[in-house]
């Protein structure tokens, strides 16, 4: 979709669309996929100071993290399920590239220290019964010590009512509240309907419970976004590769 609108306008007059199935919908242009680290919030740029070692830049879009990264001289991967974000990319100059999905790249048997989830990104974790099975692919491509570096929204702070609405109908449903139904749409272009999750600091502690994942720090800027860092709790394999000899 990104490349499509690409050859169409530049990103300032692109129009991504989010279409939620209670029939709400939000616009914005795609500029903020392409900003300099310069007009980023202060989080975001966080963010790439706490990344070390080898990244994966997991849902890379246009690849603006990746870049920055990259001009800091680390080895980053960048990854999307997105034919055009992986073409953009790359035509911006990001050098290592992935089309598909952590799923996908999880049985790839490469080693990260640092997965960034940036652009609300924690939302891949999509829903209560997929989030184990996402970190747990996260935790197969983790080096020891690895981070999850995330921004992610907190739903409970909105107060428009078919926010409201949205929260109190997917209690009743037996979801998580901020489990969102959407498709991204783009002139006569639509994605298939995906779930993203949107949750607390506290929800997403309670996520990982049953993960090798721990919270360890929350930061942010306002109410709702924040930056969130997951450290992978030490395994009997990390243990068993991190021992001297004679130990
Ligand atoms: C909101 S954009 C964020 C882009 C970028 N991280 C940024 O902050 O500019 C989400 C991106 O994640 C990608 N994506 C969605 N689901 C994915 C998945 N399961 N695996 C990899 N990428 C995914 C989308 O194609 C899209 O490019």
């Amino acid at each position: 979709m990104l490349r499509a609108g690409l050859a169409l306008a530049p990103a300032s007059a692109m129009v991504e669309i989010v279409e939620r199935d209670d029939g709400l919908i939000r616009a914005a242009t795609a500029e903020r996929y392409f900003a300099e680290p310069a007009d980023w919030v202060p989080f975001e740029r966080r963010a790439l100071d706490l990344a070390a070692g080898r990244v994966l830049d997991v849902g890379c879009g246009a690849g603006r993290h990746a870049l920055a990264l990259q001009a800091r001289g680390l080895p980053v991967t960048a990854l999307d399920v997105s034919p055009g974000a992986v073409h953009v990319s790359r035509q911006r100059g990001v050098g290592n590239t992935v089309l598909g999905t952590v799923s996908d790249h999880a049985a790839a048997g490469e080693r990260y220290d640092t997965f960034l989830l940036m652009g609300e990104n924690l939302g891949l974790l999509e829903s209560a019964d997929r989030a184990p099975g996402f970190l747990a692919e996260l935790a197969a491509m983790a080096s020891p010590g690895a981070r999850i570096i995330a921004h992610g929204a907190d739903p409970h702070q909105a107060d428009d009512p078919a926010h409201v609405r949205y929260l109190r109908r997917n209690l009743e449903r037996g979801r998580m509240p901020g489990q969102m139904t959407i498709r991204v749409r783009h002139r006569d272009l639509a994605s298939r309907w995906f779930e993203y999750l949107l949750c607390s600091p506290d929800e997403l502690a309670a996520l990982l419970t049953p993960t090798t994942w721990e919270l360890t720090d929350v930061s942010g800027v306002d109410p709702v976004n924040y930056l969130a860092i997951l450290t992978r709790r030490p395994g009997p394999a990390d243990v068993t590769a991190t021992a001297t000899p004679g130990s």
